[in-house]
């Protein structure tokens, strides 16, 4: 197989970018990933409002975010988390988010390609926007469902670490959190970013530093961000170049030993990673030299 060539790889080779459509790109390399973030359309964009910074706009996230009906947007999770299934080690794991749109397709999908349900996580955002319709109760939870490959095959998870961060107490399975916040928008928007927050909790929970971890719908790469801010390896995959441009320019940012610590600062988390925690544990593995991009 010819190596795929990247939108972007940062200089210490620990940061990729592909540009192309996933479903495509998938089929056209080899490599296992120790985990998957994905946070797919939602497929939510259908014309409703709601506010953002005391603003009424309008619920339109992108073309991509259009449903196309219950079969097709069944069909569409399956297909993707099939293809991801095949980029897992034996012993990794799949998170993926999503609202009451499209997380029963996508745990119908999980459940249908014999993965084993680890947790299902509810983030509750501390600042939701208001229900404009007084019709409903507000809407104020993400849902990330967490898997693993084989239903026999034992998944990492760093127990003790999150135990830490808990405060002493078993972490549970609700994730209290504000929603992205002014200062993660730095280097321009994407309409559905998720917060930095989120995403390094997760990779502190499931991932040793020096694991490779794709993003399949990269967005604004918020994953590979949080990969770059805890030493893991990064492929993020998105079709649309002028959200690449935003993960180049974010990926630079932090490359200023000062905006990086200022952000390291900002996420609660990170501050049990240091060397004298026996609770983070060391690298898994050497780089691996043979790599199906460039
Ligand atoms: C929900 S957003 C991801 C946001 C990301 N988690 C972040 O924090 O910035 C989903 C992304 O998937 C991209 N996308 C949708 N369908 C795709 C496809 N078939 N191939 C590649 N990217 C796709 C969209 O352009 C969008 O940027």
């Amino acid at each position: 197989m010819d190596k795929l060539k990247s939108f972007y790889k940062s200089p210490e080779k620990d940061f990729t970018l592909l540009l192309g459509d996933t479903f495509k790109l998938l089929r056209k390399f080899d490599f296992k990933f120790n985990m998957i973030f994905a946070d797919p359309p939602y497929f939510l964009s259908n014309g409703g409002i709601s506010v953002q910074s005391g603003k009424v706009v309008s619920v339109n996230k992108g073309k991509w975010d259009r449903s196309h009906g219950f079969e097709a947007d069944n069909a569409f999770h399956k297909q993707w988390i099939e293809l991801c299934r095949d980029k897992l080690t034996d012993d990794g794991t799949i998170w993926i988010s999503g609202t009451y749109h499209n997380i029963f397709s996508v745990a119908q999908a999980l459940t249908e390609l014999d993965f084993k349900i680890l947790n299902v996580i509810t983030w509750a955002k501390t600042n939701p926007p208001p229900n404009l319709s007084c019709r409903y109760f507000t809407h104020s939870t993400e849902f990330v469902i967490w898997a693993r490959k084989y239903k026999k095959v034992p998944h990492y998870y760093n127990y003790a670490l999150m135990k830490q961060i808990n405060g002493g107490k078993q972490m549970r399975d609700i994730w209290v959190m504000p929603a992205i916040a002014r200062w993660e928008k730095s280097c321009g928007k994407h309409p559905t970013q998720k917060p930095l927050a989120l995403l390094t909790r997760i990779l502190l929970a499931s991932t040793r530093s020096g694991d490779w971890v794709l993003d399949p719908f990269t967005g604004a790469s918020t994953t590979g961000i949080a990969a770059s801010l805890t030493n893991r390896y990064f492929l993020g995959i998105e079709q649309e170049k002028d959200f690449l441009e935003l993960s180049v320019r974010r990926r630079k940012e932090i490359e200023d030993r000062k905006i990086r610590d200022r952000y390291i600062k900002r996420l609660h988390d990170l501050s049990y990673v240091h060397p004298s925690n026996p609770c983070v544990f060391e690298q898994r593995s050497e780089y691996v030299t043979d790599i199906p991009w460039d």
